[in-house]
């Protein structure tokens, strides 16, 4: 098999090879499927690896492990595992799903300060031994469960400004951490570093100036407890979206590190990308499946924005009530705009096609009979907008299918992967390096070494002749498509 096809294969039947817009790619599958009525999500593969490309770009020095929790699409991850980033999992089953694609245990950070037992026990089943902490019960539970642990030591550090806080539910105060490095100490647990996390959407990017210069005073209390930390983790808080501040948050962390963590300290340097990894990679389309229109009172349009206020204003009745258009979707809160409840997203859509015309006062609503289920209650939009056309959100990648459910019946949408044909040699190109430079080593996802498997293979580093019939190409393909069944006690 090619390497080619091996990438078409990677991503399955959902992988559309175009070298069209993003507009065009949703034009063209909102014909396709527009009988059927049903949202999709536009995934951009290019998206993701430019993300990639940019980080290290900027922040050379650090390894983004990217949080899984923010979305875990398998084309994502699949993505990553190849550009060859590490993971922050949360549970079993993120590790899981991470360690299926051939990841090794090693590239997983179990970034849980209070993690289930069971998780552990499976963490520890696999490998993954680097683990966040932040009281003294979690130590204990650490010392039965995983002795022999890599274990990091979460503390607390907000930025003033964040769209989701942390703060208060993990992470020690600088100054409660000695405690807890004597407590390690005296379990004979070895804390091997620091992480902290400033809070998801950080509007402060100089946060991270604090937040370093707090690190390295830990690390210090780390060491003087006996420990020899080495790795600092500095967590998420990373912007999404196009308007990204990362430059920004590069220049505050590449100087903190410069002035607590130079290199000569030979310090790993990490951080837990979610949303700036995702947000602007995936946009959301969705088909008005109704429209009612109707006059509401005046106080029941609520915005916060003084343009719109001022049209109700002039549109609004001496009886107060005033005309407005409801659209309703095949997607709402309960869906991926949970989003605008958990992680206070603020999301507005445009309209696929154009309109000419006026435009009408309008709420759009999710499919659910809950009154909650409002996913704006007012911007303007084209008056002649009505059922079968489509509107499209973007941005929409981070905290949006990971945390949505079923409620009511409706179901979640599927996500279409878009990826232009450079994108796809240069993915190709890395399978294709990855496959020489696992040849011979052990996979620890249970992929084969060459040697293992395949001792008859002639003296390259490619195999001959697999021991399965299978190029090493396919097993390591295998491994990134599926679950790996391949087992040392199979080869
Ligand atoms: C431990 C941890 N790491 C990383 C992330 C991702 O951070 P962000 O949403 O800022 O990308 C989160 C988000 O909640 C988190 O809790």
């Amino acid at each position: 098999m090619s390497s080619a096809s091996s990438i078409t294969s990677l991503y399955g039947s959902n992988l559309t090879i175009s070298e069209e817009s993003i507009n065009d790619d949703i034009k063209t599958v909102s014909m396709d499927c527009s009988r059927e009525e049903r949202s999709f999500y536009h995934l951009s593969i290019d998206e993701v690896v430019r993300r990639v490309k940019l980080w290290h770009h900027t922040m050379p020095r650090v390894l983004p492990h990217y949080a899984v929790k923010c979305n875990n699409d398998l084309a994502v991850l699949k993505t990553l595992a190849l550009l060859g980033t590490g993971f922050d999992c949360a549970s079993r089953a993120e590790m899981s799903k991470v360690l299926s694609l051939g990841v090794p245990a090693s590239r997983i950070i179990f970034a849980h300060p209070c993690k289930i037992a069971s998780h552990i026990k499976y963490a520890r089943s696999q490998g993954v031994s680097l683990m966040t902490f932040d009281s003294h019960e979690e130590l204990k539970k650490l010392s039965k469960l995983y002795p022999e642990g890599d274990l990091v030591l979460r503390i607390r550090c907000d930025a003033e400004s964040a769209q989701c806080q942390l703060g208060m539910k993990f992470g020690v105060q600088p100054y409660e951490a000695r405690s807890l490095l004597q407590f390690a100490a005296q379990l004979n647990l070895r804390v091997v570093g620091v992480a902290f996390h400033v809070g998801s959407g950080c509007a402060e990017p100089q946060v991270f100036l604090r937040a370093i210069a707090a690190a390295k005073q830990v690390f210090l209390e780390a060491v003087e407890e006996g420990h020899s930390p080495s790795l600092l983790d500095i967590g998420g808080g990373f912007m999404g979206g196009m308007q990204d501040s990362l430059a920004e948050a590069a220049g505050y962390i590449n100087t903190a590190l410069e002035e607590h963590f130079p290199q000569s300290m030979g310090v790993t340097v990490i951080a837990e990308p979610g949303r700036y990894m995702v947000a602007s990679a995936f946009t959301l389309v969705t088909p008005i499946i109704n429209k009612r229109v109707t006059r509401i009172p005046v106080k029941e349009v609520i915005s916060s924005n003084v343009a719109l206020e001022m049209e109700v204003g002039k549109r609004s009745d001496d009886d107060g009530m005033v005309d407005t258009v409801m659209h309703f979707i095949d997607d709402g809160v309960y869906g991926s705009f949970n989003c605008v409840l958990y992680d206070h997203q603020v999301v507005k859509p445009t309209t696929l096609q154009s309109f000419a015309g006026s435009e009408s006062i309008t709420s759009v609503w999710g499919p659910t009979c809950d009154g909650l289920d409002q996913i704006i209650a007012a911007m303007m939009l084209p008056s002649s907008l009505s059922v079968g056309d489509w509107l499209v959100w973007e941005e929409m990648g981070a905290y949006t299918l990971a945390a949505a459910g079923n409620f009511n019946g409706f179901s979640l949408p599927g996500v279409k992967v878009f990826m232009h044909q450079h994108t796809r040699m240069y993915l190709e190109e890395l399978l294709e390096q990855q496959s020489l430079s696992e040849s011979g080593t052990e996979g620890s996802s249970g992929i084969c070494s060459e040697d293992e498997c395949c001792s008859s293979a002639s003296s390259g580093t490619r195999p001959a002749s697999p021991c399965n019939g299978e190029s090493y190409d396919q097993q390591l393909l295998n491994a990134l498509t599926t679950q790996c069944t391949v087992s040392k006690a199979q080869c």
